[in-house]
């Protein structure tokens, strides 16, 4: 394990259920699920599709909520939280790479890095904070290599420049927990190694802490940890070599 890897925990989740209705019909996902992910840890968690990786994703990143259990940051229990603050959790603490990326369309690379950071204050505070986010929009994007891919649109983007436009539209508000759900899930073997680079990057550059969900085995095996999910519980698997 990295020496940047602490032994403190920065996100625990305990006793996790949620189960979903499909007409009469009961199907339990997570059944007392707990793990924690200790502050600068990269943990892979793997396991067939339709286990529930997502649904617990969505738990840990306050996008859906738990029959049963608790979340907690750094000691505070995110669902006791009123909706108000959890929303500001959500927004703050967490940021999202999804396998489609989930750009928009319209807009260009710099302006769906630049989106979230305009959620939040009104138009007078935007123009206030807008040079610096400007640059600190353009940091990032040159830190993962499209520095001149500022003006194209996601059309105009391969799918790996399109999954780092991704990475960093989650970096801009400085997520102490980034979230990444099969994010090489939809890219050719080689464009795969670039957006594990840029991940692993963060990690060794400033200790992002990062939970990926993936199939990829080269980014599981290259994990400090790694957890498979299977009957609605984690169960630590091995210790990855990271390539820290
Ligand atoms: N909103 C929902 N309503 C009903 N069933 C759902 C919903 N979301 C997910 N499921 C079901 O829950 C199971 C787990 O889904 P998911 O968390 O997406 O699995 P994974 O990411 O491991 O493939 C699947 O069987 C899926 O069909
Ligand atoms: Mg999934």
């Amino acid at each position: 394990m990295s020496e940047s890897v602490s032994s403190d925990p920065i996100l625990v989740a305990s006793g996790i259920h949620k189960k979903y209705r499909m007409g009469s019909e009961e199907i339990l996902i997570l059944q007392g699920l707990s793990m924690t992910l200790a502050e600068g840890e990269i943990l892979a968690v793997v396991g067939a599709s339709g286990v529930g990786k997502s649904t617990l994703l969505h738990i840990l990143g306050l996008l859906d909520t738990p029959d049963q259990g608790t979340v907690t940051f750094r000691g505070e229990d995110l669902f006791a939280l009123p909706p108000k603050q959890r929303a500001e959790r959500r927004n703050r603490v967490f940021g999202f790479i999804f396998q489609f990326y989930h750009l928009i369309p319209e807009l260009t690379a710099l302006e769906n890095v630049l989106l979230p950071s305009m959620i939040g204050p009104g138009f007078l505070a935007w123009r206030r904070v807008r040079r610096e986010r400007r640059e600190k929009a353009l940091g990032i994007l040159g830190d993962l290599g499209l520095s001149h891919r500022l003006k194209h649109r996601p059309a105009q983007l391969s799918g790996g420049e399109r999954q780092r436009v991704a990475i960093g539209r989650a970096l801009m508000n400085d997520p102490a927990v980034l979230l990444c759900d099969e994010p090489t899930g939809n890219l050719d073997p080689v464009t795969r190694v670039g957006v594990q680079e840029a991940l692993w990057g963060l990690n060794r550059r400033r200790g992002q802490t990062i939970l990926v969900v993936t199939h990829d085995e080269r980014m599981a095996a290259e994990a400090h940890r790694v957890a498979r999910m299977d009957h609605g519980a984690l169960v630590e698997e091995s210790t990855g070599g990271a390539s820290a």
